[in-house]
């Protein structure tokens, strides 16, 4: 529901990937995570604890759900002429590249459902641009991955 965003300036996704084939065959379908509720996550192992979000993203969101949950109100945001920003934090392997810019190897954007936030953002914010009225707009944009 993209209305959560209204309520707050900052909100915070946790997006859980799903375990990859070689966590799988190391240690079988073993997670370490189990979700109790769209706002709330526990930590299995010891001692078990519990983590709340503005929303959690399971391993099964795509792509375009988590771009209509977070990016486009985002881009909203900026075309009301308030600052936005975007971050991906977490340890490696935890999926910030896959989420943040996703696979953009094979085609454009449109024939790729794999395609990640930036991307979509900007094709988003372009057509927004474009349908805009004709009123003077300056836009700085920059994305950077370390
Ligand atoms: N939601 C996801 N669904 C499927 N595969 C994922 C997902 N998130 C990450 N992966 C895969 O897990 C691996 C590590 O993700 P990556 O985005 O490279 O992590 P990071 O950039 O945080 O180090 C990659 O092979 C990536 O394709
Ligand atoms: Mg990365």
């Amino acid at each position: 529901d993209p209305s959560f965003w209204k309520d707050n300036n900052v909100q915070v996704v946790i997006r859980v990937r799903p375990l990859s084939s070689s966590e799988i065959s190391v240690q079988g379908e073993k997670r370490c995570v189990r979700q109790d509720s769209g706002q709330s996550i526990t930590w299995t192992c010891h001692p078990e604890s519990r983590f709340t979000f503005d929303l959690v993203a399971d391993e099964h969101i795509t792509q375009e759900s988590l771009f209509k949950v977070a990016g486009v109100p985002m881009v909203e945001n900026c075309m009301a002429g308030y600052n936005s920003c975007m971050f991906a934090y977490g340890q490696t392997g935890s999926g910030k590249t896959h989420t943040m810019l996703g696979d953009i190897e094979n085609g454009t954007r449109r024939n790729n459902e794999n395609c990640g936030m930036t991307p979509r953002v900007f094709e988003h914010l372009f057509l927004r641009i474009q349908k805009a009225s004709s009123d003077d707009m300056f836009i700085l944009m920059s994305n950077f991955v370390l």
